[in-house]
């Protein structure tokens, strides 16, 4: 399989509302990405993904657009944005943009338009219905941020289609006209040398025929079944590469929503001509039993272990896909899978280890490479997000569960824990993020995790991430290869070999907080390529892994 750029690249996210603030309004901004260019460029990152810069009202921070071809003005300017391209290509990365194709916003033209009369032009850029025989919404969908997915139009009586929050009408991709304008969208930014595009929730872009009521399973199921994976998505996608991303060198990472191993070929295989790759969730929701905040199951490694393989046999040398263990819509990665506490700094670096050396994209997110944490929010009026914002307001009319239980959950899996600021110093107050009350606080322990100090250390986590991006850019085995398990079934270690043509490593983690062995007789002459311990222990045929050890070796 050839391995192109964005195959073997390295993906960092950036959610830029948290990521510098240049003008200290408490939002950060283009210009403070610019400012930190040097540094993303220290981590051996090839590709940067931008959460939404576009024009949007932020009800959903930017994931709801009303015009794809604007900058948000707190953002700051055109001008700012060509200058980070420019910026970012000179230093030999390259730039996606995040494509919400799926829905727009309430204030975007078209919807404004649409709301107008039946006849207008617009109206059938949305998905409207009547309501049903008693009154009430169509049918019985619910919205990923709770409630109905459908709402009233008060005007023609008519109820219109919005997955996400009411401020999100699903566009209506029958439409061939709102295909052409995305697609027009997407050229606007291709031709200015953007490298290609993160699609959000872009399975969900066909619906079903008919929009019949969901059955009464899991809310996953739903997704599964119901609202991803339509009748002509494949056609759409087809005709979006075909007419555009082709076109260029350019491509596109999809938000794998509702996909499962069965149908992910059909999405990413190379001779299918339509998504290069896409992230699928069963890692990311692998604690998340049902629905966002409910149903939270504890971590468990031997179930990971399963996802990885499925995914890795569903599209092994057929297809490709990208891996992450966190981003803006999920907890901290080393507070769900690692210990955030007493093991904080070993946890980060293996869980880093395990993600590197996993076949696919790598995909990192924003303070990650320092180990930021989950936060706690004190109250109600702290969180930000609207998932949980929404999740909290139904629950205070269900009375489901006690308000500070309530809270609680959002602030085990709410997606605030991913979105405060990046800790820059301990110096500067808000963590060197902004002089102003940042728009989501601080995490205060930016005292003690935060870039500066970890810069300075050759130990720190920032270091060690640092060192497994350059040697996987030196070694393809990190990036894909024959996978070998040893002791699959064990609940603690996560140990493996990868082999491709002479490359030869083995992987070793420890997922306890207490040491751990394993029988070692088959290990030779090896090179350590990265330990996140000063020693290995091997003596007489035996490992012995410290609390949280993660080790590559190079077998000769
Ligand atoms: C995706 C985004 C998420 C957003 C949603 C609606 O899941 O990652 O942040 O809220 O789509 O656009
Ligand atoms: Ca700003």
């Amino acid at each position: 399989m050839e391995l192109t750029w964005f195959k073997k690249g390295t993906i960092y996210q950036i959610y830029p509302r948290s990521f510098n603030d240049s003008n200290d309004d408490g939002i950060g901004d283009l210009r403070g990405i610019i400012q930190k260019l040097d540094y993303i460029n220290s981590l051996h990152i090839d590709i940067i993904w931008l959460s939404p810069i576009f024009s949007s009202p932020n009800d959903d921070n930017g994931y709801d657009i009303n015009d794809y071809c604007s900058i948000m003005p707190e953002f700051g300017t055109m001008d700012d944005f060509d200058e980070l391209l420019e910026e970012t290509h000179k230093r030999g990365m390259r730039l996606i943009l995040d494509l919400v194709a799926n829905h727009c916003s309430d204030e975007h033209k078209w919807f404004e338009e649409a709301k107008k009369s039946k006849d207008n032009p617009y109206r059938n850029y949305f998905h409207w219905k009547k309501p049903s025989i008693n009154g009430g919404p169509p049918n019985n969908w619910k919205s990923f941020f709770g409630g109905s997915a459908w709402e009233l139009d008060e005007v023609s009586g008519e109820y219109y289609l919005h997955l996400f929050t009411k401020k999100q009408p699903d566009l209506n991709w029958e439409n061939s006209k709102v295909r052409e304008e995305i697609y027009d969208a997407m050229r606007f930014w291709l031709d200015k040398g953007v490298d290609g595009f993160r699609m959000d929730v872009i399975p969900l872009i066909s619906k079903p025929e008919g929009y019949p009521d969901a059955p009464e399973v899991g809310f996953r199921k739903i997704i599964e079944n119901v609202y991803a994976n339509g009748p002509t998505v494949h056609q759409y996608l087809k005709e979006m590469n075909e007419e555009v991303i082709s076109k260029y060198d350019a491509f596109s990472l999809a938000e794998g929503v509702g996909i499962n191993e069965d149908n992910v070929g059909l999405y990413v295989n190379n001779d299918r001509n339509e998504l290069d790759m896409l992230y699928h969730f069963d890692i990311l929701e692998c604690t998340i039993v049902n629905g966002k905040f409910e149903e939270v199951s504890p971590f468990d490694l031997v179930q990971m272990k399963q996802i990885f393989k499925k995914w890795r046999d569903a599209i092994h040398e057929t297809g490709w896909i990208a891996n992450a263990l966190g981003n803006h819509d999920f907890a901290r990665m080393v507070s769900r899978f690692g210990d955030d506490k007493k093991y904080h700094k070993e946890s980060a670096k293996m869980l880093m280890t395990m993600l590197s050396t996993q076949n696919g994209t790598l995909n990192i997110y924003q303070g990650d490479e320092i180990g930021m944490t989950n936060i706690s929010l004190l109250n109600i009026e702290e969180v930000r997000d609207i998932q949980s914002l929404n999740f909290y307001k139904e629950n205070k009319i269900t009375h489901k569960y006690t308000e500070e239980l309530a809270l609680e959950m959002i602030n085990k899996e709410g997606r605030d824990n991913a979105r405060t600021p990046v800790q820059w110093n301990s110096d500067d107050i808000n963590g060197g993020f902004s002089k102003k009350e940042p728009w989501l606080k601080a995490n205060p322990n930016y005292k003690d995790i935060n870039v500066k100090d970890q810069d300075e250390d050759p130990n720190s986590i920032l270091n060690f991430y640092r060192s497994l991006l350059k040697i996987r850019k030196e070694h393809d085995v990190f990036v894909h290869g024959d996978f070998q398990e040893i002791e699959f079934n064990n609940p603690k270690l996560y140990i493996y070999k990868k082999n491709l043509g002479k490359e030869k490593i083995m992987v070793m983690l420890n997922f306890n907080n207490s040491e751990e062995s394993f029988d070692a007789s088959s290990i030779n002459e090896v090179e350590i390529l990265a330990n996140n311990y000063e020693n290995l222990d091997i003596e007489s045929n035996k490992v012995v892994l410290k609390p949280y050890q993660g080790v590559i070796l190079d077998l000769k």
